[in-house]
């Protein structure tokens, strides 16, 4: 087997043993020992309750935690099939950078307030492209039309600025931002949650078929199982830090095994309604321990 084949073989992304606490208190940790891993062309979801560390987990692999906390322990393999794989935690600052936008891109969980309102929506889909691969001038031009095309808004819009956009449209920006760099690896973070459903529907539906043309990995991260039954290939589920739960979409929805993940999925509501709002049942976890997530129930009783 030749060494290409070999890189080939092993995922694109491997997070093993991951974990994260505050500095101040190294301890406490918000991610505990996570470990998953995600193939070109597939989607992992990630689901769990609000503050269960999901997002901490996906700005961690791409190089963006917050300067109070620490990443205490473990690996993020990135595999781009060329240069074999990387500890993306043991990278030089300057090194990742290369890879964030251009091997690995975040559609980011408040994509509303991750536009710049004084730059058009042209010249920030431009950014990555001009840092990254170097085009300018009719090229660049070309490629940001064609990546609003891509997304299905008109490509006379390239020079509104955000706020002439509606919230579906902004976030097809954000998505053309992200893809435009054609990542191997694109995270995902609760991309729809502030859309209504018509519209979620429909960048679900984008994101999708572009994850098939470019094959790429996806990480994407849900409170919604209808979301996970769309797109998952494979599912994680996090609480409090820990994963509790992974495998396939099928093995994870039809035969979940966790008490947590069974009760997530006895609150999804079906088409009658049945189950709408019920709060998530803290029954298996013991008495002294239920109040912390009973105060995420309102986040949950979304699903
Ligand atoms: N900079 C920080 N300093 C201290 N604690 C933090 C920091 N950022 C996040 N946390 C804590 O880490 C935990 C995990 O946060 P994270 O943002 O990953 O949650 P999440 O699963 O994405 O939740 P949500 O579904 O609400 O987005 C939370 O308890 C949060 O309060
Ligand atoms: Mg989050």
């Amino acid at each position: 087997m030749s060494s290409t084949e070999i890189n080939q073989a092993s995922p694109l992304l491997q997070v093993q043993q991951l974990s994260i606490a505050p500095k101040k208190t190294p301890t406490r940790l918000l991610v505990n020992q996570v470990s998953f891993s995600i193939a070109r062309g597939k989607t992992t979801c990630v689901v769990g309750e609000s503050g269960s560390g999901k997002s901490l987990t996906a700005l961690s692999i791409m190089g963006l935690l917050s300067k109070q906390l620490v990443l205490s322990a473990g690996k993020v393999l990135f595999n781009d099939g060329l240069s074999g794989e990387q500890d993306l935690t043991q990278l030089a600052a300057e090194d990742l950078r290369k890879i964030r936008g251009a091997k690995i891109a975040m559609i980011f969980q408040e994509p509303m307030t991750s536009l710049n309102p004084v730059l058009t929506v042209g010249y920030q889909i431009g950014e990555s492209l001009t840092t990254h691969l170097g085009l300018r001038g009719e090229q660049l031009a070309a490629k940001i039309a064609s990546l609003l095309d891509m997304v299905g808004i008109p490509a006379s819009r390239a020079n509104s600025y955000p706020d002439e956009l509606s919230g579906g449209q902004r976030q097809r920006v954000m998505i053309a931002m992200s893809i435009a760099c054609e990542p191997l690896l694109l995270i995902a973070d609760e991309p729809t949650t502030a859309l209504d459903v018509t519209v979620q529907a429909q960048i679900l539906k984008l994101l999708d078929e572009l994850k098939t043309r470019m094959n790429m990995g996806m990480l994407f991260i849900t409170h919604d199982f209808g979301v996970v039954a769309d797109i998952a290939d494979d599912v994680v589920v996090m609480f409090r830090g820990e994963i509790v739960e992974s495998g396939t979409k099928q093995q994870v929805l039809n035969h979940p095994q966790h008490p947590y993940t069974k009760a997530l999925l006895a609150c999804v509501p079906d088409v009658e309604g049945k189950n709408a709002l019920k709060p998530i049942d803290y029954a298996w976890l013991p008495e002294n321990q239920r109040s912390q997530s009973q105060a995420n129930i309102m986040s949950e009783a979304r699903l």
